[in-house]
């Protein structure tokens, strides 16, 4: 029972004391992130996971991805745990390092790899967070840098101080998004389809290119759509539509405001009292805030229920199970990236964090 599991969970979080902390990601379902000693967006949770040396474990209520993330930024002594192994996501499965060094080939072929006259190079590789470690280690390789969507745009300014044109994986939405904000012309932002020869693009029409968009999603923000704001401002005059970067353009430019989920937290939290928010971002998030914020009237825009649902995996009873291991000193679903691919990965992320303190 639901009463069992919080008694289970609070004896053993009592027994680990320091030794264990707990990081939850925004998305995450309340009956868990009510554990959490941090909650945080990917940024502030990859920066937490460096913060926190003193303890043995930290649980990552999260999805792989940022699991793999927190082995990569903690210390070599530290554990990081997955509550559940299949807490993935479909946007980071997207772009599988075969495809990328396949890409990466060709582009080779067309552009080169010797840095021009005023020193940059022809790509820079840039990953999304929300990628495998082994992406992030192909970017820490090739010149490149990973982003998350708290920081897109400083790190593409990065970017192109090194080079002249950024390849943009896994998420074509908030490299779109972010490269169209800092005035880069659609014509400007191919798409890379990996099964396609030259990513279904001509020799001819690359060299043209800024960034070069590969064509993963989110299934989560994708499904925000033009029509669903237009209807929440005709039922509410006056809303405030904010929604993430993750979501097609089309649904950017037609809302007020675009940022990731820290950025909708404090929006929120700044605004005066009474005010009507829409939100373009994950239902459990958004429900919280609702429920946080009772002065205010906010509501997500698509009407049907929208879960990440693998980060929806993370159940209460994982969460007591990998406790209850630590406190027999049993180290279950620990999440480490391999020696080869972590440092080149580490490289990439420390280029973040210097570009974005
Ligand atoms: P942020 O927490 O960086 O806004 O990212 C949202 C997301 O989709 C995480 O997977
Ligand atoms: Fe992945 Fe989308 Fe879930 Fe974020 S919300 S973890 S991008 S599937």
């Amino acid at each position: 029972s639901n009463a069992e599991l919080h008694r289970r969970i609070e004896a053993a979080r009592e027994k680990l004391g320091e030794r264990a902390v707990i990081l939850g990601h925004f998305y995450q379902r309340d009956e868990v992130l009510r554990y959490a000693d941090f909650v945080g967006d990917s940024f502030q949770l990859a920066k937490a996971a460096k913060s926190k040396p003193d303890a043995e474990a930290i649980i990552f209520c999260g999805v792989h991805f940022m699991a793999e993330t927190a082995d990569l930024l903690s210390g070599p002594d530290q554990a990081v745990v997955l509550p559940n192994l299949a807490a993935g996501c479909s946007m980071a499965d997207m772009a599988d390092i075969g495809s990328v060094a396949a890409c990466w080939e060709q582009l080779t072929a067309l552009f080169g790899s010797e840095p021009d006259d005023d020193g940059r190079l022809p790509v820079i590789p840039v990953t999304y967070m929300n990628s495998s470690a082994a992406l992030k280690g192909f970017c820490g390789e090739n010149g490149g840098i990973v982003c998350t969507s708290s920081n897109a745009a400083a790190v593409l300014e990065w970017a192109f101080e090194r080079g002249r044109r950024v390849l943009f994986f896994p998420d074509q939405h908030l490299g779109r998004n972010t490269a169209k904000a800092m005035g880069i012309p659609l014509e400007a932002m191919p798409m890379w389809n990996p099964r396609l020869p030259l990513g279904g693009n001509t020799a001819e029409e690359l060299p043209e290119s800024k960034v070069l968009l590969w064509n993963g999603f989110c299934s989560v923000h994708k499904r925000f759509t033009v029509a669903q704001i237009a209807k929440a401002r005709t039922d509410f005059p006056g809303v405030r539509v904010i929604v993430h970067p993750e979501c097609p353009m089309p649904v950017v430019d037609a809302a007020d405001e675009a940022g990731s989920t820290d950025y909708i937290l404090k929006a929120i939290d700044a605004a005066e009292d009474g005010s009507t928010f829409a939100v373009g971002t994950e239902i459990n998030m958004v429900n919280r805030l609702a429920a946080q914020y009772p002065q205010h009237t906010i509501f997500c825009l698509d009407p049907v229920i929208c879960p990440c649902s693998t980060m929806y995996r993370i159940h209460p009873g994982y969460l007591a199970w990998v406790l209850e291991g630590l406190v027999r000193g049993e180290v279950l679903n620990r999440i480490t990236v391999p020696a080869t691919v972590a440092v080149p990965a580490r490289t990439a992320l420390e280029r973040m964090l210097a570009a974005r303190p």
